[in-house]
């Protein structure tokens, strides 16, 4: 292989240019691709990590939160009742530790099990939990804890493997199941793929099957336009969560600017609408159930506070949502959770 230096004349920067091939090569040090950082311990690919960049969603849930300004309403307001009924249970606040996997392989101690101390939790604060991807045999471990749960399935390209873990759900007290419909693309642009496992595209067909396949609840997690929630209520779920999965689409809209639209398009079916993306405080939770979400997911809200310290830790963090949540509502006249009013909102 031949191969001539010659300068190059904007940055001065030698370039070798390989004569046979033609191709040229900076012989400067390329510009390194900035790392994307993740603000929770534990390994990448486990843990979500963040550019900072536009084309993270997270990063538009933030600027759409914190420009949502609330007006005082404090004549004839009273302390506030936070009990709320989902799915027809009645929950000690609508707040629900969200649908999280894995977290017991992210750890150095292989003696902790976040999965578990995070199902006490909200044993103990008496929340509904969600969980996310894990295999019948560990959600079986994780559910023995107690306390009520919702199981999220992916969309694996097996059919019969969705089938059996929503039986087994069913088999092990699950007040409802669904699948993340918003977890179908990879960074590839093909089906991802999840600890090996290939995941595939949800039909409305599809959808209709596994919400008739079961008694209990169905769900659509992560919804995000008014179109896939009127799919979802044709196909018999009885809830979606509006939700972008902390950010799987690129420049994905935030979840509560959707929202008020879902709602009004739902309106009168029975379907019960939940929300989450970037819900760090009973704030940020206040503003997602007075812009309509009957109940709301904390995920990276209690993230830290699981993977440092464990189940006392995600209580207080919860605890202190709560006590967020009810100042917000007496600060604004919402004497129950059945009372938010998004006229208080301004944006
Ligand atoms: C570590 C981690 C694992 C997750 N795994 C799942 C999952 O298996 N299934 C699912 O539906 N959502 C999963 N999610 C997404 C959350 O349920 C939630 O939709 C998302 O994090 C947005 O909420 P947040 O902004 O409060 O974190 C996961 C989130 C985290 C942080």
């Amino acid at each position: 292989m031949s191969e001539e230096n010659k300068n190059d004349v904007v940055t001065g920067a030698s370039e070798t240019i390989d004569a046979s091939s033609g191709s040229s090569m900076l012989e400067h040090e390329e510009p390194k691709k900035e790392e994307a950082t993740s603000p929770w311990p534990g390994p990448k690919g486990m843990i979500p990590v963040t550019s900072g960049k536009a084309d993270d969603a997270n990063v538009h849930n933030r600027v759409f939160l914190d420009n949502i300004l609330v007006e005082m309403r404090v004549i004839d307001s009273v302390e506030p009742d936070l009990t709320t009924t989902i799915l027809g249970r009645k929950y000690a606040s609508p707040l629900m530790p969200a649908a999280v996997s894995h977290l017991n392989k992210v750890l150095s101690d292989k003696t902790r099990k976040p999965m578990q101390e995070k199902a006490m939790a909200a044993r103990n604060m008496d929340l509904l939990n969600w969980i996310g991807m894990e295999t019948n045999e560990e959600y079986g471990e994780i559910v023995s804890q107690g306390g009520d749960t919702i199981r999220i399935i992916k969309p694996f390209a097996d059919h019969h493997k969705i089938l059996d873990e929503i039986k087994f759900a069913e088999d092990h007290g699950a007040v409802a199941v669904g699948i993340d419909i918003d977890h179908i693309a990879g960074k590839n642009g093909k089906y991802d793929v999840v600890d090996g496992i290939p995941l595939g595209s949800i039909t409305m067909d599809d959808l209709k099957h596994y919400a008739a396949s079961t008694k209990l609840p169905f769900i659509a997690k992560g919804v995000l336009s008014v179109s896939d929630a009127l799919k979802a209520r044709q196909a018999g779920c009885k809830a979606i969560v509006v939700s972008h999965h902390h950010g799987r689409v690129p420049f994905g809209v935030p979840p509560l600017a959707v929202l008020p639209d879902i709602k009004k398009a739902l309106a009168g079916s029975g379907m019960e609408i939940y929300a989450d993306g970037s819900l760090m405080t009973g704030y940020d939770a206040y503003k997602a159930l007075a812009m309509g979400a009957d109940a709301v997911l904390i995920g990276r809200g209690i993230l830290s506070e699981l993977l440092q310290s464990g189940t006392k830790a995600v209580e207080d963090k919860l605890k202190q949502m709560n006590e967020q949540l009810a100042e917000m509502m007496m600060y604004t006249s919402v004497k129950d959770t059945k009372s938010f009013d998004p006229s208080v909102l301004h944006y």
